[in-house]
């Protein structure tokens, strides 16, 4: 079913009319223009779309719209809006993490969930195991893991 709901999306409420079982990923691009999140597979299986809902990483491809029950947080939320970079973001441009980019900002956001979570506690196994889910077709995998540490402040 056809319908107007609201949606709080990078803390703002934006209303968008949509078939309840429209993937999150399409309402993002399609309907509001945030092209930052990526269409990879579409079946749940590189996380090129992941975004957060309520503090979580969920790919955005694999979630109806009517089912989405919290705030959403895409790559075009990260930064202040003063235009300063996410830290996450910082380590990944200092350490040229990520080659064509493509799988970088669904990686983003599961790292700023990872590393929100554990802090300097966080291992360099603890990244492997959790970025597991992205696919890097560049194989940039070793400097993305080094930058997700960085961030965390954790020893490498
Ligand atoms: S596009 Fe969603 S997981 Fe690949
Ligand atoms: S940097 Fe190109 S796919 Fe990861």
């Amino acid at each position: 079913m056809t319908a107007a709901r609201q949606l709080t999306i990078n803390k703002e409420i934006v209303t968008v009319e949509s078939p309840d079982d429209e993937p999150l990923l399409w309402v993002l691009r399609d309907r509001l223009n945030l092209v930052g999140t990526r269409f990879g597979c579409g079946e749940g299986e590189c996380g090129a779309c992941t975004v957060l809902i309520g503090g979580r990483p969920v790919t955005s491809c694999s979630i109806r719209v009517g089912d989405v029950s919290g705030p959403v947080t895409t790559v075009e939320g990260l930064a202040s809006p003063d235009g300063t970079l996410h830290r996450l973001q910082q380590a990944f441009f200092d350490l040229q993490a990520g080659q064509c980019g493509y799988c970088i900002s669904g990686i983003l956001m599961r790292a700023v969930a990872l590393v929100d979570r554990r802090g300097a506690d966080l291992t360099e196994a603890e990244v492997r195991l959790e970025l597991d889910a992205h696919l890097c077709r560049c194989g940039d995998h070793t400097r993305i893991v080094a930058a997700v540490l960085h961030a965390a402040g954790a020893q490498q």
